[in-house]
């Protein structure tokens, strides 16, 4: 039995201090019920605001795409400087290590290849086993303007009602055909659908001009993809460009395991994304980082 003598005396109520209440750090997230709250939080630095993700889900349309040949030589070396893992339960379960204390958004849309259009996507995981997963979100392709178009819109809004029953976030991602205009008009009219219809958080693409009215009309947190591989200057300025304009964050993949030095360039992403430096600091870091492995 607790000895519950003199316990009475001991207590301290603080009378004359407030509880507080405080807002959540994350754009459009502050009337989300905790465990999705605690789950963004997961992937999103309450500090900076700000994401790097490692996205790695590649395989799931073209298969062994260059860098992602082997993960467990390639990609285990990097997991320790993502904020978060992009990828599918297949690669998750086989390679991953359960002890990993990263977050995991899972890619549960699928079903087509590169050999065919690749719009035509359902849903391709059971929320029952992104609950066993214990993952942090749910992502999901989004094809606004493709030919399947409103089908893969309601795999992301069924996404979307299955998460909220478990407090799982879904992002939305924003995906582009062959033969469209990536431009500021699209983007902000894919993000925006997205969002009104419930995608917790939405990645798209970085362009050059008018990004930062993506980013002000979409209600949610916008993180953008990396996109084919360029060099990686380049890339630290799409990143850096992308965070000042209203991005928090980056989903990236070719343009770190495609790298010449992925570990130097996730560092210098990093920088970016959750420092605020600049793009030529960063690629200093960059260049300092891989030398030093050489
Ligand atoms: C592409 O199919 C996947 O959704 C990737 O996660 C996404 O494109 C980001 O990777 P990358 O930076 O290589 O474009």
């Amino acid at each position: 039995m607790p000895d519950i003598e003199g316990t009475n005396e001991a207590k301290q109520y603080y009378t004359e201090i407030p509880q507080t209440s405080k807002c959540y750090f994350l754009k459009g997230s502050n009337s989300l019920d905790w465990g999705m709250k605690n789950r963004l939080g997961r992937i999103f630095n309450p500090t900076s605001g700000n994401t790097v993700m490692l996205a790695i889900d590649h395989g799931y349309f073209q298969g062994p795409t260059t860098g992602l040949e082997r993960i467990d030589i390639n990609i285990l070396p990097l997991v320790p400087y993502a904020d978060t893992l992009m990828l599918t339960r297949g690669i998750l379960r086989s390679i991953i290590p359960p002890d990993t204390q990263k977050s995991i958004v899972l890619r549960v849309s699928g079903g087509t290849s590169i050999l065919k259009e690749l719009s035509n996507e359902s849903l391709a995981v059971d929320i029952e086993d992104a609950v066993r997963l214990n993952v942090s979100a749910m992502a999901v392709q989004v094809f606004i303007g493709g030919e399947y178009e409103k089908d893969t819109i309601i795999n992301m809004t069924k996404t979307v009602d299955m998460g909220i029953r478990y407090g799982i976030p879904t992002l939305a991602v924003t995906a582009v055909g062959k033969d469209m205009v990536r431009d500021a008009k699209y983007f902000r009219l894919a993000t925006r659908i997205c969002a009104e219809l419930g995608a917790h958080y939405i990645k798209t693409y970085y362009v050059s001009e008018g990004f930062e009215t993506i980013a002000a009309s979409c209600p949610v947190p916008i993180v953008i993809a990396g996109g084919k591989k360029i060099p990686e200057l380049d890339a630290l300025k799409m990143a850096y460009r992308s965070i000042q304009e209203g991005a928090a964050g980056v989903d990236m993949g070719r343009n770190i395991f495609q790298s010449d030095s992925p570990i130097a360039m996730i560092h210098a992403v990093r920088a970016v994304v959750h420092d605020n430096e600049t793009p030529e600091t960063a690629f200093e870091l960059y260049k300092t980082l891989k030398n030093k492995k050489s």
